[in-house]
């Protein structure tokens, strides 16, 4: 395209504010009906019966939401079945030869498994689980990147009913050991390392590190991902995961009947307070609602070849490249590595090369496309693409339209689908069918889905008014609990909005957000102590505590600052202690402390050495001021402050003058 017929595109682009579904999408759409809306809210909850429905149940559910115990909902009680069945052997007859898994090295290599190979595979791996003593309701932790080995391993635990908790493989040693510390996992696995922009990266001696915080006995199980890349050498509690599945060759091991309540995984994410929230997700309302939801709005048909780029070690991952695809018997498309190697048409490629129909990725990651420029994606034919979605982050109009102009060739409906951790699946959106778009906002909340947009006293706003997401009615993919910790649970999401006394129960998100006249939801990010960096939640306590962990500091505030590419970044204001300098070197110690605590995506952009934070005079820190001053924005009255000549100081600081 001329640079003139760009800017014109540009400026009729830039005005444009709605958008409505291409008429080829809608005519082959899974919901097209508007009706759905209205049937879903006079047939609540029966209406859930739909998501039960996409599922195969050994036994059928007496129930379809039991609420005796709120805010401990249950959903399909009664209801058996098993999940790796649901995600492979239902789909043999039809479908065995099918792929279930396409996946993609970074240097290139492929492999691809049909539903046959990989319910083989997961069999043999279940089968050595069991041998290595894993029996049902042990959790097993996984810690691993983008390779097949880690849905295997997932399928292979739901199987024998042994939830499993992914932690992400870019967190650190630590992260990895207060996580099987607390969920007081007994087995790992993990593998010896993976590719990163074509280097292999040693990861095995970082799940080492981890293991030895670990303060209970464990047994772990290692890919060997790199060949003779990277020699490694096994401990004694340690086995080879080839060896073992070769030891179990051709085992088939019977699903294990599990309860629609009983957990299927658990999945650490952060919170307000330093210590991470196990949230329990369940077999048969989770499995429902994703499938559901893969149906309804990423418009998954078994014939398509689906992509989501996220990563398996976050919730997206789960829920949208391992159970809802599979559940529903499409092939899921993985890739290892990074959007830019060898060069920045990698996801181009990969869309070209396999006939991708729909790719599901985050508001960051489309930002670096925009930026590297719409020459990568014109070197592709993309259009076997039929529907473009985003996650994790507020996406802004302008990446929006050029997802929808470069990538979707202005015939692929976008969804900006708004959900969390705790919500297992999607919650706010339009349906790719029906819904007219808006650029920069979610869209109406899914049908069946009692999401408000509130004041700080539960009312609802007028549109155009800034104010909370709640939730007011439950939802199959809702979390159960956290952990082991029934009282943080009602603490951290129920306390706000409810009104105990009147049985109202109403979850809180903790996301701010506006609502329009149509009932658009634009989500306006974090109201609690949690930045969102590249759609990665992060603890603001986390990366403090961190911090202070470092020779020489002595007490830190952390808080996001805007960043043009990654939508948030970690800004670190620190008081060192008497004796220690600022400098380069102090710096970079806090930031290998911040890795070494929780990872490079916690690394700070900038670290401000300050003698002493802006305080009220109750002695809060004033956050709000510190986040005003790494957006370089006018700050308002200070003189509440008990300190306030301090804040020229920072201010000059952050800016470099
Ligand atoms: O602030 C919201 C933001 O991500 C948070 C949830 O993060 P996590 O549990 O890691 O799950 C991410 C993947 C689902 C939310 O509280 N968020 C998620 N999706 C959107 C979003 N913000 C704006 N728009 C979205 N579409």
């Amino acid at each position: 395209m001329s640079d003139s017929e760009d800017s014109q595109l540009e400026a009729r682009l830039a005005e444009q504010e709605v958008f409505e579904p291409p008429e080829s999408f809608v005519e082959q759409a899974n919901v097209s009906d508007p009706a759905i809306y209205e049937e879903f809210e006079d047939d609540w909850p029966a209406c859930w019966e739909r998501a039960a429905d996409l599922l195969d149940w050994e036994t059928e559910y007496d129930e379809v939401l039991v609420d005796d115990d709120e805010p401990f909902y249950e959903w399909f009680t009664g209801g058996e079945l098993n999940a790796s069945a649901n995600c492979l052997d239902r789909h043999l007859d039809s479908r065995g030869d099918e792929l279930a898994i396409q996946w993609e090295g970074e240097l290139g290599e492929t492999r691809a498994y049909t539903y046959e190979e990989l319910h083989r595979e997961v069999n043999e791996f279940a089968a050595a689980l069991r041998d290595l003593g894993v029996e049902e309701d042990d959790v097993v932790t996984m810690y691993m990147p983008m390779i097949p080995e880690l849905p295997v391993a997932m399928l292979a635990c739901a199987r024998i009913g042994a939830p499993h908790s992914v932690v992400f493989a870019g967190f650190s040693a630590d992260a990895l050991a207060t996580r099987m510390n607390s969920a007081e996992s007994e087995y790992l696995v993990t593998c010896d390392g993976y590719y990163r922009r074509g280097d292999g990266l040693d990861h095995l001696s970082k799940a080492n590190e981890g293991l030895g915080g670990v303060d209970h006995e464990t047994t772990t199980v290692v890919v060997d991902r790199l060949g003779d890349e990277l020699e490694h050498e096994l401990g004694a509690d340690q086995i080879d995961y080839d060896e073992l599945v070769a030891d179990h060759e051709g085992a088939a091991v019977e699903p294990v009947t599990r309860d629609a309540e009983d957990m299927l995984f658990l999945m650490y994410t952060s919170g307000t307070t330093g210590q991470p929230k196990g949230v329990k997700h369940t077999t048969g309302g989770y499995l429902s609602y994703v499938s559901w939801t893969s149906h309804a709005v990423l418009d998954v048909k078994p014939e398509d070849t689906y992509w989501c780029s996220a990563d398996i070690g976050w919730i997206t991952g789960h829920s949208y490249i391992v159970y809802g695809p599979l559940a529903l018997g499409t092939t899921s498309v993985m890739y290892e590595g990074t959007p830019d190697y060898p060069d920045k048409d990698r996801m181009w490629d990969i869309v070209e090369s396999y006939g991708v129909n729909q790719l599901y990725t985050a508001p960051t990651a489309i930002r670096a496309f925009m930026k590297w420029g719409s020459e990568y994606p014109e070197q592709h034919d993309l259009s076997s693409l039929r529907l473009l979605g985003t996650v994790g982050e507020p996406i802004n109009p302008k990446a929006w339209k050029w997802y929808y102009k470069h990538i979707g060739d202005e015939s692929c409906p976008v969804v900006d689908t708004w959900w969390q951790t705790e919500t297992g699946g999607m919650m706010i959106t339009t349906l790719p069918g029906i819904g007219t778009m808006k650029p920069g906002t979610a869209g109406p909340p899914l049908p069946g889905i009692d999401a408000q947009v509130v004041d700080t006293e539960g009312a609802e706003v007028e549109p155009g008014e800034a104010g909370y997401v709640t939730v007011n009615k439950p939802w199959p993919g809702m979390l159960r609990t956290l952990y082991k910790n029934d009282e943080r649970f009602l603490e951290e999401y129920w306390q706000e909005y409810s009104d105990e006394g009147e049985d109202e129960w109403v979850y809180f998100p903790e996301d701010g957000a506006k609502i329009d006249d149509d009932g658009y939801i634009t989500i306006l990010g974090r109201v609690d102590d949690v930045i969102n960096v590249s759609g990665h939640r992060l603890g603001t306590m986390e990366v403090e505590s961190a911090i202070v962990g470092v020779e020489g500091v002595a007490e830190a505030a952390v808080v996001g600052g805007d960043h043009d590419l990654k939508g948030e970044a970690v800004y670190a204001y620190v008081i060192l202690e008497d004796g220690y300098e600022e400098s380069e070197e102090m710096s970079d110690r806090i930031i290998e402390g911040v890795e070494d605590a929780i990872g490079p995506i916690a690394r700070p952009e900038q670290v401000i050495f300050t003698p002493e934070l802006p305080k009220t005079r109750s002695g809060k820190i004033m956050r709000r001021l510190l986040e005003d001053i790494a957006n370089g924005e006018e700050l308002g009255n200070t003189s509440t402050l008990r300190n306030p000549e301090i804040v020229e100081d920072i201010e000059r600081k952050v800016s470099g003058d």
